[in-house]
């Protein structure tokens, strides 16, 4: 789901020094959470990051400015290294507050994009529609608007009149009068202004309002009255410009991104059974005529190659998948990567590092983690793989233990090509299993075994003839 790169539009006059600025610095109190808003995530990236990927697409990322308050070090640690800024509102007093404190980072401007780092669907296109707006009408302040059926706890554009672009002012829900609540063109909270006229009116902006807070809305009366230009640009979709300040917003606004999501793969081929209940993230790749079965996460930076089945109640994090490849029920993989036509499950566990060759299989209650496990080789059964070079054509029997671990260190299992380890085999690494070699079962291996040898490491069977039958026999009178 790549955005397109490069949205500004080729009228917009390239001398014209344009920066972008990201109010992230509100605590989110709505949420009671922790964490600070804009690294709540939903279709599994933050917020915040949403709205940087918009934002770069229409400026490059070092004229990006993002305002960061409650909880910075978390966001900085979050994002870095990355090419945009931040800017510090160390006390979070309203939007307005957030424009003053970033006046040094912008004055250098001439126009700033102002953007909420809690309304991750904007587009590059609207920005850059709003941006060209502004130009257009030489204004010292354009905010985008939308229609909305239910414009409850969002600020209301008054216009001048209802043909002309012109604003009065901008109300807030909580000074709002009854008529005004009626009005269903809400202030979507993002805006383009005019930086030197931004800069020499904002400080007119007071905290006369039920919050105490700098609204940067009153920017629009306090303009106006200045006898500056302010305008309204509207948008024909207002699905774009929803933000999140409650849980039952964020779930909305996930749901809507994998909806689309899920809707983007199905255009490219991919087969999703029932999309509403896979989770799949922003960021995934699938490739065509491969099958999603339900209850299916697919998440962070995963790619998955064509004719793949994923079935039910799997889990795929950060993997790479090849073409052809069947994952069954219950598996559970976290950075790793399958070979073509591999087969995995049910319930695999593959851990980080874990590289599946081709058309190997890996079955049931199999755990893996770091590891190379070569083409055509089968661990099928009840078995953990850990820190273990494992060669081509290995059968590795059910039960098997890599022991790489002493307490202290961890050490690697070395099996060559063509091994036959039996099963309930445990290998005490370091070890190492030549070519071709062969493990009786239930062995304990802590010596390297020669190519093409048999290694049988346990105790010979005894066998007592009659014994039980003698245990049974009844006990003769004395
Ligand atoms: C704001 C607008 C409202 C608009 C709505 C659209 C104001 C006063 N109101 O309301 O008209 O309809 O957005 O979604 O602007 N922030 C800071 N520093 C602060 C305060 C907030 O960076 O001191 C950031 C927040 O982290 C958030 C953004 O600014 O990302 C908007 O703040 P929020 O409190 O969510 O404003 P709304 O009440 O939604
Ligand atoms: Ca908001």
């Amino acid at each position: 789901m790549k955005k397109s790169r490069n949205a500004q539009s080729s009228k917009t006059p390239p001398d014209l020094r344009v920066a972008v600025a990201i109010m992230a610095a509100g605590k989110g109190t709505r949420l009671k959470s922790q964490l600070p808003k804009v690294l709540h995530e939903v279709g599994g990236k933050p917020l915040l990051a949403h709205v940087i990927a918009a934002a770069t697409s229409v400026v490059p990322a070092a004229d990006v400015y993002a305002i960061i308050g409650h909880e910075a070090d978390r966001i900085r640690s979050t994002f870095a290294p990355t090419g945009f800024n931040f800017v510090l509102q160390p006390e979070q007093r309203g939007t307005g507050h957030a424009l003053m404190v970033a006046r040094d980072a912008l004055s250098a401007y001439d126009h700033v994009i102002v953007l909420s780092g809690d309304a991750p669907q904007i587009t590059p296109q609207t920005i850059a529609r709003l941006l060209n707006f502004h130009l257009d009408q030489q204004a010292a302040m354009t905010l985008l608007s939308a229609e909305l059926d239910h414009p409850t706890g969002y600020g209301r554009v008054l216009r001048k009149n209802p043909q002309s672009a012109e604003v009065r002012a901008i109300v807030e829900e909580k000074s709002a009068t009854p008529a005004q609540k009626k009005i269903r063109e809400i202030n979507a909270g993002f805006y383009v202004f005019a930086v030197p006229q931004l800069f020499s009116h904002i400080e007119k902006l007071s905290t006369a309002n039920p919050h105490g807070e700098y609204y940067l809305t009153d920017m629009a009366e306090v303009l106006r009255k200045a006898k500056q230009r302010v305008v309204v640009c509207k948008t024909e979709n207002p699905g774009e410009v929803l933000g999140a300040n409650t849980r039952a917003e964020l779930s909305f606004l996930d749901h809507q991104i994998r909806m689309r999501t899920c809707q983007h793969l199905m255009d490219e081929g991919v087969t999703i059974f029932y999309p509403a209940t896979c989770v799949i993230d922003d960021d995934v790749e699938i490739a065509a005529d491969t099958i999603i079965e339900p209850f299916v996460q697919i998440l962070g930076k995963s790619r998955i190659g064509a004719d793949c089945r994923i079935r039910s109640y799997s889990v795929i994090r950060d993997s790479e998948i090849a073409e052809g490849v069947t994952i069954r029920p219950g598996c559970i993989l976290e950075e790793a990567r399958i070979g073509s036509k591999a087969v995995l499950g049910p319930y695999s566990h593959l851990r980080p590092g874990s590289d599946i060759g081709e058309g190997a299989h890996v079955g049931n209650f199999v755990e893996t983690k770091k590891i190379r496990l070569g083409k055509g080789s089968k661990a099928n059964h009840l078995t953990y793989l850990g820190d273990a070079e494992i060669g081509a054509g290995v059968n590795i029997g059910a039960g098997t233990i890599t022991c790489n671990y002493d307490g202290v260190n961890k050490h690697t299992t070395i099996i060559e090509d063509g091994v036959f380890i039996g099963s309930d085999s445990t290998l005490v690494a370091p070890v190492r299993v030549g070519k071709g070699a062969y493990v009786g079962a239930a062995s304990c291996i802590t010596e390297d075994v020669p190519g093409d040898a048999l290694a049988v490491g346990r105790s010979r069977q005894i066998v007592k003839e009659g014994w039980a039958a003698e245990k049974r026999a009844p006990r003769k009178p004395k």
